[in-house]
């Protein structure tokens, strides 16, 4: 979903239109070196139109490059069909959920007073749980697309995912469903309060300042004040907001908290929180591999994070 700026038509593929959704942008068809309209907007793409193009050995057809945004919405307004039909293939469903995610949060932090794009958060994060509990590829070709670039808006997708599957692996299941949705709006949104934060310091290249660090503190308290505003974003996801720089010797913040304190979902928060900031190229820090920056987390165990969360992430990035 990645397009050309230079070009006028650029390719969608077929698999990525769901059946009876209704158009909301033009479809054309390469033809004689050129473009020719296939489907109007406004009418429904359906399973007849669908066979005809497979019979027809057409795989790909094209949208005008002036309607990536409406595609890019179609996508987003259609993720949970798209994510749930078995037809469609697992890299196409990783692509689709990994930037409707990443989008939304941009959106967030960009307009961080649009309520609505908090509400589309609640929406993208229950599709991106309903495909991690797909099974294992899902969480792995996810992790495929993961930059190494450190941008808040891709580090939330990337610690969301981490997130959910190490929940999983720590007990929640279907059966803890709303639980599950709610961590992972919690951990799509955490450092939303950033946007309240002015930008040259979260940018700055070197160390902060005592003051800088001061204004960066607040920033999960922003977070949740923020959140708090729309009551689509249930209460259980305040907890990874507000809690994920919490260290378990009292030494985090915004509060201090210790062990007992801190809720499971803090405890996970931090730990993907360090994990995808350690592993992405960051403006005063080159991206470590996952075996150093785990092998430093280790060292972190049981003062900041909490051990036996620890280890049984680091078994699922190993595969066991
Ligand atoms: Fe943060």
């Amino acid at each position: 979903m990645k397009f050309d700026e230079e070009a006028d038509y650029v390719p969608v593929q077929i698999g990525s239109i769901p059946l009876d959704s209704i158009l909301s942008f033009n479809l054309y068809i390469q033809k004689n070196n050129g473009y020719a309209l296939y489907r109007e907007k406004n009418l429904e793409f359906t399973a007849e139109t669908k066979s005809r193009l497979i019979a027809n050995k057409v795989d790909c057809l094209y949208i005008m490059q002036t309607d990536t945004q409406r595609y890019l919405d179609f996508i987003e307004s259609n993720l949970s069909t798209i994510v749930s039909d078995p037809n469609t293939s697992v890299d196409f469903k990783s692509k689709a959920v990994y930037e409707c995610a990443s989008k939304v949060v941009f959106d967030v932090l960009q307009q961080p007073d649009v309520g609505e794009n908090l509400v589309r958060a609640v929406g993208v994060a229950q599709n991106l749980v309903d495909f991690l509990m797909q099974g294992r590829e899902p969480f792995f070709k996810l992790l495929t697309r993961a930059t190494r670039d450190y941008y808040t808006y891709n580090h939330s997708v990337h610690t969301c995912t981490y997130a959910v599957v190490l929940a999983k692996k720590a007990g929640y299941s279907m059966t803890n469903r709303t639980m599950l949705d709610d961590l992972a709006t919690g951990i799509l949104i955490h450092d939303i309060g950033k946007s309240r934060v002015p930008e040259e310091i979260i940018n700055k290249p070197g160390p902060l300042t005592p003051e800088e660090w001061v204004e960066i503190r607040k920033h999960p308290q922003h977070g949740l004040d923020m959140a708090r505003n729309i009551s689509a974003v249930r209460p259980l996801s305040y907890i990874p907001i507000l809690q994920h720089h919490e260290k378990l010797d009292g030494s985090g913040y915004p509060n201090g908290l210790h062990d007992k304190d801190i809720h499971i979902f803090g405890k996970i928060a931090a730990i993907v929180d360090v994990f995808d900031a350690m592993t992405t190229k960051r403006s005063y820090a080159p991206a470590k591999s996952y075996f150093d920056t785990l092998k430093e987390m280790l060292t972190m165990a049981d003062r900041h994070l909490d051990k036996k969360l620890l280890l049984e992430f680091i078994k699922l990035l190993t595969g066991r």
